[in-house]
């Protein structure tokens, strides 16, 4: 794994960006593996502002989102296809038939999750995949206990999980209890990996990703079995010393 020091969030925002907008240059049908959540806000403003002043063709480009929450439709706006579309397809000029989300809303979700994974598939794999981490080491939405070799599938939030997230819901409870997440496998495909880390509350989760072993307690350390990642991380992320009790 490499890894890129930055100073903060929006050292990292910017040196993600520059790493993507130069992987779109040099490869215009490139398929992008998308994350959501607060890490790659910053990125995609950064990628929306290189789009109005340098015109940065989107226009080939294919997206694969990482998840989507059970029971909300696209038009929710705590949907992450709600979320995408306003935080970045909206902006770039991007065809919206080739940004792929699955689908929360689908009756049936099992179904949902097969025809997810054959899509990828079929459109040639991630070319390029950005994540972020929770701060239990979950990557998309598989939390800890995740087999390495899981595809596509449903999942149930950890408590943890839907507590971060209930920031960007107007209640706790309002936060679905399911997703749809690809699988580790299906990240582990990926031909390489842009890992996003910032802020104090991701630096146990790095310091275990960088000191400890792989293993399915800890879902990113898989990472190191990847052969191109790249992380970008702030120094708030990589300031602080373990002190959660590691058991790989
Ligand atoms: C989001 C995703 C999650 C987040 C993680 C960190 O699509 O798959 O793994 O990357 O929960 O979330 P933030 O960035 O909000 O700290």
């Amino acid at each position: 794994m490499n890894i890129i020091e930055v100073k903060d969030y929006q050292a990292m925002s910017e040196k993600a960006s520059l790493y993507v907008i130069d992987k779109v240059r040099e490869a215009p049908f490139i398929n992008l593996g998308l994350a959501t959540g607060g890490t790659p806000i910053g990125l995609y403003k950064l990628l929306v502002e290189d789009y109005r002043k340098n015109h940065t063709s989107y226009k080939n480009v294919t997206t694969f989102n990482l998840d989507e929450y059970v029971g909300l439709s696209g038009n929710h706006p705590n949907s992450y296809r709600y979320f995408m579309n306003e935080k970045l397809f909206n902006h770039i000029g991007i065809k919206k038939i080739n940004t792929f989300i699955p689908n929360g809303a689908a009756d049936d979700i099992l179904n949902e999750c097969n025809m997810y994974e054959q899509l990828i598939n079929q459109k040639g794999g991630i070319d390029l995949q950005i994540l972020g981490i929770g701060s239990n080491g979950h990557i998309g939405f598989n939390e800890p206990g995740t087999k390495f070799d899981s595809r596509t599938h449903i999942v149930d939030l950890a408590p943890s999980t839907r507590e971060a997230n209930a920031r960007f819901f107007n209640t706790p409870n309002e936060v679905p209890t399911k997703a749809i997440t690809m699988g580790i496998s299906t990240i582990m495909k990926s031909k390489e990996i842009l890992l996003l880390i910032s802020g104090e509350s991701k630096s146990d989760a790095l310091h275990r990703l960088l000191h400890d072993g792989v293993c399915e307690s800890f879902p990113a350390s898989v990472l190191k079995n990847h052969p191109k990642v790249t992380i970008i991380a702030d120094e708030a992320a990589l300031r602080k010393k373990l002190t959660l009790t590691s058991c790989c």
